[in-house]
């Protein structure tokens, strides 16, 4: 496989053809936030935290870094008044779902959040993607999902995986930005081992639905 030549923040870096701009940054050890990022799962795309800007034939464009393949001679900056814009709006908006998130939290003084603008959402999940897809690629059990689309769009265990997989796995739990895995699992856990328990738990809302048991 060839070598690509490119610059970020004004240095060379030199990596495979195939890596992405942040690979690269990465194994440069330049830092570009990430939160739907995971070095072992199939990049996604969702957070848009990475943003960074390319020059190619001219033009400038703003791409996500974690999916955005490295060219000879791009030319990259990841830190920029736009960039730290975008960034800061992004954190803005993902504060409303989840303003106890350290990740967040950290992100916010980064990028200088000061007040929160946008109305508060009633979930925790900032649909990253990180514990449905880990559960799906990784560990091939497909234990957690989506439900829903749009705004009622949110994670849910499915009880009959869950029950058999979960109580020994948990290793979704490190990878939540906003420990929103660890609440619906715990609601979903407590309610369904409920001896005859008629309810299932969609994220934050409680649902009836057939009995089911989690076992310890
Ligand atoms: S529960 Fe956590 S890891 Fe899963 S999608 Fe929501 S924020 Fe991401
Ligand atoms: S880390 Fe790139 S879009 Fe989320």
């Amino acid at each position: 496989m060839s070598e690509i030549l490119l610059q970020i923040d004004g240095r060379e870096v030199k990596t495979r053809e195939g890596a992405t701009i942040l690979e690269a940054a990465q194994s440069a050890g330049i830092d570009i936030p990430t939160l739907c990022h995971h070095e072992k799962l199939e990049p996604y795309g969702a957070c848009r935290i990475c943003t960074v800007e390319v020059e190619t034939r001219g033009r400038t464009n703003f791409v996500a870094a974690c999916l955005y393949p490295v060219e000879e001679n791009l030319v990259v900056r990841t830190r920029s008044e736009k960039i730290d814009k975008i960034r800061k709006v992004l954190v803005e908006w993902l504060l409303a779902h989840a303003p106890e998130s350290r990740v967040l939290q950290n992100l916010a003084q980064e990028y200088r959040v000061k007040e929160a603008r946008f109305e508060k959402e009633p979930s925790f999940c900032i649909l990253c993607g990180l514990c449905v897809r880990y559960c799906a690629e990784v560990k091939k059990k497909n234990a957690i999902g989506f439900a829903e689309r749009g705004v009622r769009r949110e994670v849910i265990f499915i009880p009959e995986i869950a029950s058999k997989e979960c109580w020994k796995c948990q290793e979704c739990f490190s990878l939540c930005p906003t420990e929103a895995v660890q609440a619906t699992f715990l609601l979903t856990e407590a309610l369904c081992n409920y001896p005859g328990s008629r309810f299932r738990v969609h994220g934050s809302t409680v649902r009836q639905c057939q009995p089911r048991n989690l076992e310890p």
